[in-house]
């Protein structure tokens, strides 16, 4: 879990030392892309570069990013957080999957290989189980990491899952992503009092600040709803997430496209009190907002625009089949049931904890994960689909994807 994360205790995922050497080496990478590009590049090229620059990039370095609070570790996920998270998400896979006869599932951006382990594991008790399991990973060190994962699996689970280097032209099956969105590079835009400009970067050759902002003249397309936000705001347009999930539903030819991640619909991310725009930077579980200080030593994240990824799912022919909080969906497929079960068979992992014990880490990971202080209401989970006939069970109360559908005809009338 990402943008609740208090800046309160000491953990150092990586030492002082090496955080500067790690920094230096891909500043001189950004320095020679700068120079390439003639002095400018826009925020969405230095984000990618800083994020997944081959062997230098934040997630391209060091694949021990995320993990179990603590250690090494920069950041928490769900599915990092309870493998009750994956038990719950495996409930609505294999409900759609068995209705519509679907047998493959993809995961984009399978970070640690945590999801897919216990997603494929739980899966296996409730007595279905994909005949593929294929991850797409942009990573070759999260990749590495994730075959690390996969190798402890049992046979029969393990060998169903590939690693697919690209996109095949068409397939059918259930794409899941779990803050993957996020982590995907975003263009910034910045209002003056006459009009908008981009925010890019340029090399100021100073040792203590080498890189600074410049803003340029933009041909962007901007949303309708920015006029909302006032001089001087900042705001992200995610134009990489948008052609990532057009890609993948051109591509599905029937199936469900299920994403999981911080963010709203745009008339709440262009509200005026979000003037400072949703950039964000973790490291060692804490969260700071200069995503130009020591690049590749910290995540960069902008939350999701969910009318921007429901447009984009629109411009290739998907429906959108249900938008709710992570709490909301979490419930309607049964957490609690799940986590009934967990405590009662004493499961949470831990190996020689006392029953009672195991039963509050787990209760306190659901807590987490349903609270609307934490989890349950930042985070929130869309369903696009094509060709499916069947209503999906986690989104039977609550739904608000019709907050999506406004937004959508609302944009389209201006
Ligand atoms: C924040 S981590 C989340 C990992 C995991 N899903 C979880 O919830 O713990 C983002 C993951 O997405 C991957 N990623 C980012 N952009 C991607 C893309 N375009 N295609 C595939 N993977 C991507 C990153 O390398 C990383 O593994």
């Amino acid at each position: 879990m990402k943008p609740k994360i208090a800046a309160m205790n000491r953990l150092q995922s990586l030492s002082p030392d090496a955080a500067q050497h790690r920094a230096r080496a891909l500043l001189s990478h950004i320095e020679q892309a700068i120079a390439d590009a003639g002095g400018w590049i826009a925020f969405d090229r230095y984000m990618e570069l800083a994020l997944y620059a081959p062997g230098l990039g934040y997630y391209a370095a060091d694949p021990g990013v995320l993990g179990a609070w603590g250690g090494t570790s920069d950041f928490v996920t769900a599915p990092e957080l309870t493998p009750l998270f994956a038990a719950t998400l495996a409930r609505q896979v294999a409900d759609v999957s068995r209705l519509e006869g679907l047998d493959t599932i993809v995961e984009c951006g399978a970070g640690s290989g945590r999801l897919a382990c216990d997603l494929l594991a739980a899966l296996d008790v409730q007595g279905w189980l994909p005949r593929q399991y294929a991850i797409v990973e942009v990573s070759a060190a999260m990749r590495a990491r994730q075959q690390d994962a996969v190798a402890r699996l049992p046979a029969h689970l393990r060998d169903r899952i590939k690693w697919w280097d690209a996109l095949p032209d068409c397939f059918d099956g259930v794409v899941i992503g779990n803050e993957v969105l996020d982590a995907m590079p975003v263009k910034l835009a910045v209002r003056t009092t006459e009009r908008w400009l981009e925010r890019g970067v340029t090399f100021a050759g100073d040792p203590q600040q080498p890189l600074r902002w410049v803003d340029r003249a933009t041909a962007m397309e901007l949303r309708p709803s920015m006029q909302a936000l006032p001089p001087g705001a900042v705001t992200e347009l995610h134009l990489a997430s948008d052609a990532f999930v057009a890609t993948l539903g051109e591509r599905l030819r029937r199936g469900l496209l299920l994403f999981l991640d911080y963010g709203f619909p745009a008339h709440e991310y262009d509200h005026p009190q979000r003037a400072c725009g949703t950039l964000r930077c973790h490291r060692a579980h804490r969260a700071h907002d200069d995503p130009l200080w020591q690049p590749g030593t910290s995540d960069i994240t902008a939350h999701v625009n969910f009318s921007s990824v429901a447009q984009a799912a629109a411009s290739v022919g998907l429906d959108v089949l249900g938008y709710t909080s992570q709490a909301r969906f979490l419930l309607n497929c049964g957490l609690l049931d799940v986590l009934g079960s967990a405590v009662a068979a004493g499961q949470d992992g831990v190996i020689g904890a006392p029953r009672n014990r195991a039963g509050l880490a787990q209760t306190a990971a659901v807590q987490r994960l349903l609270s609307e202080a934490e989890m349950g209401e930042l985070f929130k989970v869309i369903a696009l689909a094509r060709g499916l006939r069947a209503p999906l069970m986690g989104f039977v109360q609550g739904d608000r994807s019709a907050a999506l559908r406004s937004h959508v005809a609302s944009e389209a009338a201006c």
